[in-house]
């Protein structure tokens, strides 16, 4: 039990186990910290994994006072004069780190500066003065999770991680810290906490101001995935609602039947601070609908208080895992072996894989982010096939994971690590069914490649104008089922507006004929539209009739250099406003991105004669072969450069150089491969905020992982940007892909603030699927669930995927 009540006689052993690289977690005046060995990389590593705190994030160093403070940072007359007056209090101060400053790299997550603060607490004090360490400490709770107030809410967190628990009562104070940043004479409060932003103005003679306005975050601790309880909270209600947690404050509050807890009856600020994280904590545990929280007066110590509800109600994108209830009401099991024989005689021997080193290639995402493993893998041949799999597997609830090219992006097409999932890929399904070239419209199985469907619209002299970067290796099926858009969606839609018509499987093995070729069909609910986007989880669609455009007869395609992201905004404004429904494209790429595809891509060259910060690659397209969208090309070009929003451009001459130009687009992705690890995001937002995300983005991952290399591109002109972010030369792999989570949920917050969408083309899968539910409305949630019910009762498509 590493409960140890503080006393003379623990805390020597205590700071023992300091000295020896252990985690020891002790009471401040604030809250309980988990503390290590400030000097000792390994210790403070063990911090960071047992509170699974991303590794960005640093620590406060504890210290006794300013002369122990000054052996590791610059101390100036305003952190001087703050430090002597509040000292030891609830006050940390981050200051300039001395260049020899032996507290290791970790603790300060490589920034330049450290946090340091002199606890008041007499147990934290003794363990300083008998360690003789700084020692580096973060509140005790894991990541995310509110601050612990007590050692047995300590121990309810971490458990048996830390060496010992040092048990000094209740926290006096309640609330952490307030964090000031000082460069200079400037002052910045970076965190509120439970001094009063008053007290400090009324050393400081002047007021301090907020940092973090306008989105900017400084601190890595302002980030609202902090003080997160599990159960959402419902700010500034008067009343609560039957089945929610009430946490009242004041007075006035009413009388409540449920569970609630009124943080101070006469409406005292400070006692409401110092039962604040426990009220919190006690009514999480409640399993309530919700938290209620009566509005708190937002002055003094109310601030901070506000402030922590704020962050805990927009801690939206960062809760671990679903709550909803699943389809499922079972955990899914291994089919008997007389299941898995049965499907395999239904495709036959030749198309059913059972070795686990010959289904290898179908349970790994091609960029190694998910490996999954199967019990089985069929490669059915036809729609009946289909029927005959998916009939057995809903009587015998067996998991299916429906497969097309195996290029999705976000993981719907892998099975989990069970085992107990069936694989279906629709790969050998490649039949072109027919083709009208009076209604325009072409009739194919889902297995047939993109690329192929292509080419066989263009022989027969029509235009199938879906266009992605994996299109030599995607299949139509995985494109309708992830509604899959591409560089062709400005002007021609994405795969849900190129689709007339389906044929779908249902999870009870019946198949629906929905293959209409009709442009319009008014007769009730629009039932394909439901399969398309649906990712796997309602039907497995086997074949489809698609639009087929007029091909065009003239092409355009050009290449301009930027100096500023403000101006491919602009430049596009006018180049729609010009050539209307010709532009039927508009691309985005950074240098950094060109850099990467000329070191890495075979036969690459730069295609101007500078180097410029952005790039965009567009397309005209006309049905007549007069020169026309020549000539707009060119007025395009020089009405752009004399507006200065372009530098520099040039028109490929020929069918060689335009698909030179498309392949440095097309190769974007790819690259970044080969330059280490590449955090991902597929976002829109409106095309006019693009470059406000692209700079709020940019400046939130030098903060976090300083060094790392955004490289964003994509669809300019539907607003959908692919915020991929590439490791810093030097880091491990690993480390950086660590912040993989904690870099997608800052990012997410950025895109829902400027109202756009967690996932612009690649679909959900399982990599949002947490998010889903931050990112709808609950009564989106409720919609969908409703027909995934309706489709799928015992849940075995796609399990675990998109909803
Ligand atoms: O009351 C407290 O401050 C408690 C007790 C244990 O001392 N500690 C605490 O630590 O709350 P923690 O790690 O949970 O929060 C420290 C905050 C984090 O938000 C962190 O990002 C920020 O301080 N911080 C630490 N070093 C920093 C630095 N060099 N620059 C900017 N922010 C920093
Ligand atoms: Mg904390």
């Amino acid at each position: 039990m590493p409960i140890v009540a503080a006393t003379k006689e623990s805390i020597a052993p205590a700071a023992e186990a300091l000295v020896n690289g252990e985690m020891v977690a002790f009471p401040t005046e604030t809250v309980y910290g988990l503390g290590a060995n400030a000097l000792d990389a390994a210790a403070v590593t063990k911090v960071f994994a047992c509170k699974e705190r991303p590794r960005f994030n640093p620590l406060i160093v504890h210290v006794l006072g300013l002369d122990q403070a000054q052996s590791y940072a610059a101390v100036n007359e305003t952190a001087r004069k703050l430090a002597e007056r509040f000292w030891p209090g609830p006050l940390s101060l981050v200051l300039p780190r001395k260049r020899n400053c032996a507290i290791a790299d970790l603790v300060t997550a490589g920034l330049n500066t450290v946090a340091l603060r002199a606890p008041n607490h007499p147990v934290a004090r003794a363990l300083l003065e008998t360690a003789k360490l700084p020692i580096a400490a973060p509140s005790a709770n894991r990541s995310g999770r509110v601050s612990p107030t007590t050692a047995a809410h300590v121990e309810a967190e971490l458990g048996e991680l830390p060496a010992m628990i040092l048990d000094g009562g209740p926290c006096k104070l309640g609330l952490e810290s307030t964090v000031l940043g000082i460069e200079g004479d400037q002052v910045t409060l970076l965190r509120l906490g439970a001094l009063s932003r008053q007290e400090i103005d009324n050393v400081l003679g002047r007021k301090l101001a907020l940092h973090g306005g306008g989105g900017k975050v400084s601190s890595p601790g302002q980030l609202s995935i902090h003080y997160a309880p599990a159960t959402p909270l419902r700010l500034e209600a008067r009343t609560p609602r039957g089945g929610e947690a009430f946490l009242a404050f004041g007075p006035h509050a009413p009388l409540y039947a449920g569970p609630m807890i009124n943080l101070s009856e006469q409406g005292d600020l400070s006692e409401a601070t110092n039962k604040f994280f426990a009220a919190l904590r006690s009514l999480d545990a409640i399993g309530a609908t919700a938290i209620a929280v009566m509005p708190i007066p937002n002055q003094g110590l109310g601030e901070a208080i506000n402030d922590r509800l704020q962050r805990a109600a927009q801690a939206r994108l960062s809760s671990p895992a679903s709550r909803f209830d699943d389809a499922r009401t079972t955990a899914p099991k291994r089919p008997s072996e007389a299941t898995l024989d049965a499907m395999v005689r239904i495709v036959g021997e030749d198309h059913a894989i059972r070795e686990p080193a010959a289904m290898a290639p179908y349970l790994v995402e091609w960029r190694d982010r998910y490996v999954g493993r199967a019990a089985l893998v069929l490669k059915p041949a036809s729609a009946a096939e289909v029927a005959a799999i998916l009939k057995r597997a809903n009587e015998t609830r067996t998991d299916i994971v429906p497969q097309g090219g195996n290029t999705g992006l976000v993981g719907g097409q892998i099975p989990f690590e069970s085992g107990h999932e069936v694989v279906v890929s629709l790969s050998r399904m490649t039949h072109v069914r027919d083709i009208d070239l009076n209604g325009n419209t072409m009739t194919v199985e889902a297995g047939l490649v993109l690329a192929n469907a292509q080419a066989v619209a263009a022989s027969a002299g029509r235009l199938f104008p879906l266009s992605l970067a994996s299109e030599g290796s995607c299949q139509i099926g995985g494109v309708l089922a992830t509604n899959a858009g591409g560089t062709a969606v400005l002007a021609y839609g994405s795969a849900r507006d190129l689709t007339l018509g389906l044929e779908v499987v249902l999870a009870d093995g019946r198949v629906w004929n929905g293959l209409k070729r009709l442009r319009k069909d008014n007769s009730g609910y629009d039932l394909k539209d439901l399969f398309i986007g649906s990712e796997g989880t309602l039907g497995i669609i086997t074949a489809a009739v698609l639009r087929l455009l007029p091909k065009p007869a003239e092409i355009v395609t050009a290449f301009a250099g930027l100096s500023h992201l403000e101006s491919a905004a602009a430049f596009f404004t006018r180049a729609y406003a010009l050539a209307g429904p010709m532009l039927t494209a508009f691309e985005l790429l950074p240098r950094i991105g060109l850099d990467f595809a000329l070191k890495h891509g075979a036969d690459t060259r730069d295609p101007l004669h500078s180097a410029h910060p952005w790039y965009v690659l567009f397309e005209l397209s006309s049905q007549r072969d007069d020169g026309e969208v020549a000539r707009l090309a060119e007025m395009l070009l020089s009405e752009g450069i004399e507006a200065k929003e372009i530098d520099d451009a040039v028109i490929a001459a020929s069918l060689a150089q335009r698909r030179e130009l498309w392949r440095l687009r097309e190769l974007m992705s790819e690259v970044q491969k080969h330059e280490g690890g590449s955090i991902k995001h597929d976002v829109a937002v409106p095309v006019a905020r693009m470059p406000e995300f692209i700079a709020r983005a940019n400046q939130l991952v030098e903060l976090m992982i300083p060094g790392a290399r955004p490289v964003p591109f994509g669809h300019l002109g539907d607003g959908n940007i692919h915020y991929n972010v590439s490791q810093p030369p030097s880091m491990d792999r690993a480390v950086f892909l660590a912040n993989w989570e904690a870099l997608n949920a800052a990012v997410h917050e950025i895109v829902l603030d400027l109202d756009g969408s967690i996932s612009a083309e690649h679909g959900i899968g399982r990599l949002k699927r947490d998010l889903l539910r931050h990112a709808k409305q609950p009564l989106e949630l409720e919609m969908m669930r409703k027909i995934k019910n309706a489709f799928d009762p015992y849940g075995i498509l796609n399990p675990g995927k998109l909803l």
